[in-house]
């Protein structure tokens, strides 16, 4: 059966590495059609939208999304949300998906973080007189249970054998509390699955040191965005983290990476990322050959000598990205 994916580049390096991980992905999957969207910062100062209708609608109403990053000022900035922070919440894409693979020999990194995606600090709410800032943390029994029924069923699927809880409950002992009581309760249902529990800040630093010793991390948002961030480091970098963003509505497929306005147009940016996100779609979509044969082609290309600059190469985006599609013909 053909699909069709949409393609949303963003903004910065989301324009340069959306349309070379479509171009491999067109490459894996020959009768795959490709729905272009807009979003993000340019969006906004083009359309006065950042995140236009046909955009929503395109992203609900084809198989899976592939989206780049987007550019967000850092002063407030009326009527501009992230699109992604939009995306996900309009969307309702409860769950992020972030795997872990080290690809240098030298790592055992082997984990996945789902972090909990549309509340905690993310839910809006912040308030400031110019003198007193406050944000308010929502955590609710039903989201944190739908993330971890969505947790425990991957490791389950997987073969994954623990599925460690990381929190604060011991100075938040309401919100992360309640976060804890409602995954320890989904756990039940999961019992193959070993759980553990872990304070955030020891959580850092083992993962920082001990990488292999975490399984699935399951986290609240802002917990996750951290711990994400810091687990790329055992991948081989930010360049080549991919993640999914689910609910039950759609997918959204995205590079952990931002759109990096400084090397945003030299043609330099890592498409890996990108590339490997579009490898969690194809899994999504069932093409679990065509995902496959895009990490296999990926995982020769890291270790060979087409690598952009922040692997320590000096190729460009469409070197690496043809090495990609060479290596992908050359197994096809
Ligand atoms: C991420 C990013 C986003 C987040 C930003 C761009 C709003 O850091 O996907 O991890 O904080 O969730
Ligand atoms: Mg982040």
């Amino acid at each position: 059966m053909s699909h069709t994916i949409c393609a949303i580049p963003g903004d910065g390096i989301g324009r340069e590495v959306i349309p070379a991980a479509v171009a491999v992905l067109q490459a894996a999957v020959p009768d795959l059609r490709v729905e272009w969207a807009d979003s993000g910062f340019e969006t906004l100062e083009r359309t006065g939208e950042a995140l236009p209708a046909r955009t929503l609608q395109l992203v609900e109403g084809t198989a899976a999304t592939l989206f780049g990053a987007v550019s967000s000022p850092l002063q407030p900035t009326p009527g501009y949300e992230s699109a992604i922070l939009a995306l996900r919440r309009r969307l309702d894409l409860y769950a992020c998906v972030r795997p872990v693979r080290g690809f240098a020999p030298a790592s055992h990194a082997d984990l996945i973080v789902v972090r909990e995606n549309t509340e905690d600090l993310y839910g809006g709410g912040e308030e400031s007189d110019g003198q007193r800032a406050v944000a308010r943390r929502v955590i609710t029994r039903a989201a944190s249970q739908r993330v971890a029924h969505l947790a425990f069923g991957l490791a389950r699927r997987l073969g994954r054998r623990r599925v460690t809880i990381v929190h604060k409950a011991t100075v938040l002992p309401k919100t992360c509390g309640l976060f804890r009581e409602a995954v320890l309760e989904v756990a039940r249902d999961f019992p193959e699955i070993a759980v553990d529990e872990m304070l955030v800040d020891s959580a850092a630093l083992r993962l920082a040191t001990q990488p292999a010793s975490f399984d699935v991390i399951l986290t609240t948002n802002l917990f996750g965005d951290i711990l994400s961030d810091l687990a790329t480091m055992h991948a081989g970098g930010l360049g080549l983290a991919p993640s999914a963003n689910l609910g039950d509505r759609a997918a959204v497929f995205e590079p952990v990476h931002g759109s990096a306005p400084d090397i945003a147009g030299q043609g330099i940016a890592n498409p890996l990322g990108a590339i490997l996100a579009g490898a969690m779609l194809l899994d999504h979509i069932g093409e679990h050959a065509a995902a496959a044969a895009v990490r296999a082609a990926v995982t020769a290309t890291v270790t060979g000598p087409t690598r952009t600059p922040d692997l320590g190469g000096a190729a460009t985006t469409g070197e690496v990205t043809q090495a990609i599609s060479y290596q992908l013909m050359a197994d096809g």
